[in-house]
């Protein structure tokens, strides 16, 4: 097949962004099967055996046949809608199940809400650093992106208020990662995400909370959601049974306005129709079976076990160094940062010389600058092999600081 465009076809066609985190795992998959990979935020391969998928499977499509086969709903099966909205409202967030619709991962949520608010054009207020692949969703819909720093409260909405003035910006929405966030493991404050709300109904913009990981909080009190509060603005509410059951199935989902829903149900026809059917049911299945909490007992056990082994780990390799890290209260990430002038792509090179992997802090930006930083998930990696990860990490570190 012809590779080459020609120049006019070029021109023609828009630019695409992707993502460097899938590129970094992509970069990993092609080394040995020894790399040690802190480079993955996907669940651990323990936590998705636990699940019994292979029996949950057999028993929807033993008792339901072709049914869970077929297409559904474009807004997701009833049942599922049903018990997300329950979930929800244990939560403090008040939704019907006529306001959820069930999509295909978070993800898919995002470029959802993209597709039924953003023009070109439009400003998106991000944290820096961001999940990466977000900020190429928005990018793909046009969006300017302002990048606002991330601090140990999360994002720094004053900091937020600061350049929106300065710029004479408007901001069309504010997205965030509330919990754990990807990629520093960051939480917002109490008085931040009242602080945000404030700031967005000043713009009368409206407010993406997309949180994967807030179930697997592994110290401290959880923070009201959010789309629990008291609001003057629009609160969009996305979740995921990625980190907390099985990222494969891709089911994820969003809360908002039917009106809202609406709309993204038109945009989802022309995307997948529907999220896939056999998916939506094994999810059902495990919670019919009052399976979900007890699993997320065990997950928050797990990763909470892997996240003191990194801490430990990254103390006893990196004290003295100029090395410093964050941390974090929950789920999968520590954000790492090098000595001044190190750069974290220079020691990716190295590291994978050594066997051992990360993210760049670089994949998470757009314009600032985050190249001495690096994300550092303990997903994946077993104990032993987290130590031993982190004893490759301080070597690749000695050779890059040489
Ligand atoms: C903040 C955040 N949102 C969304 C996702 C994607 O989730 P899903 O697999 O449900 O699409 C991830 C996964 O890495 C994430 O970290």
């Amino acid at each position: 097949m012809a590779t080459q465009l020609a120049v006019g076809e070029r021109e023609r066609l828009n630019e695409v962004f992707g993502s460097f985190i899938d590129e970094t795992i992509g970069i990993v998959a092609r080394q040995t099967r020894d790399t040690v990979s802190f480079a993955v935020g996907s669940p651990a391969r323990e936590a998705l055996e636990l699940v019994g998928a292979d029996d949950l499977a057999a028993t929807v499509i033993r008792r339901e046949g072709a049914s869970a086969l077929g297409y559904t709903m474009t807004e997701g099966e009833p049942e599922l809608r049903a018990a997300i909205s329950a979930d929800a409202r244990a939560r403090g967030i008040d939704a019907d199940p006529e306001e959820v619709l069930v999509s295909a991962g978070a993800l898919q949520a995002i470029d959802l809400a993209c597709r039924v608010y953003l023009r070109p054009g439009d400003v998106v207020v991000a944290e820096s650093p961001a999940f990466a692949n977000a900020l190429s969703a928005f990018r793909n819909h046009g969006a300017h992106v302002v990048e606002v720093a991330v601090d140990g409260e999360g994002l720094d909405v004053a900091e937020a208020a600061r350049v929106l003035r300065r710029d004479g910006l408007t901001p069309r929405m504010f997205f965030v990662v509330p919990n754990f966030q990807n990629p520093t493991g960051e939480t917002l404050s109490d008085h931040r995400r009242s602080a945000l709300l404030a700031l967005a109904a000043t713009y009368g913009a409206l407010v993406i909370e997309d949180d994967p990981y807030g179930l697997l909080r592994y110290r401290g009190k959880d923070i009201a959601p959010l789309a629990a509060r008291d609001s003057a603005v629009e609160v969009v509410s996305i979740g995921s049974f990625s980190k907390t059951f099985l990222p494969g199935l891709r089911v994820g989902w969003v809360i908002a306005g039917r009106d809202t829903i609406g709309r993204m149900a038109a945009a989802k026809q022309t995307m997948d129709s529907s999220t896939g059917t056999l998916g939506q049911r094994i999810v059902l299945e495990f919670e019919r079976r009052g399976g979900s909490a007890a699993h997320v007992a065990k997950l928050r056990d797990m990763y909470h076990a892997k996240q003191e082994r990194g801490r430990a780990a990254l103390e006893r390799e990196f004290a003295g160094t100029g090395v410093r890290w964050n941390d974090p209260d929950g789920g999968f990430y520590f954000w790492v940062r090098l000595p001044q002038g190190m750069s974290a792509r220079r020691l990716l090179d190295v590291a994978l010389e050594e066997g051992v992997a990360f993210v760049p802090g670089d994949a998470f930006a757009i314009a600032r600058d985050h190249s001495d930083a690096l994300r550092f998930s303990i997903s994946g990696p077993t104990l032993d092999r987290i130590d031993e990860g982190v004893r490759r990490l301080r070597r690749a570190f000695d050779r890059v600081a040489s």
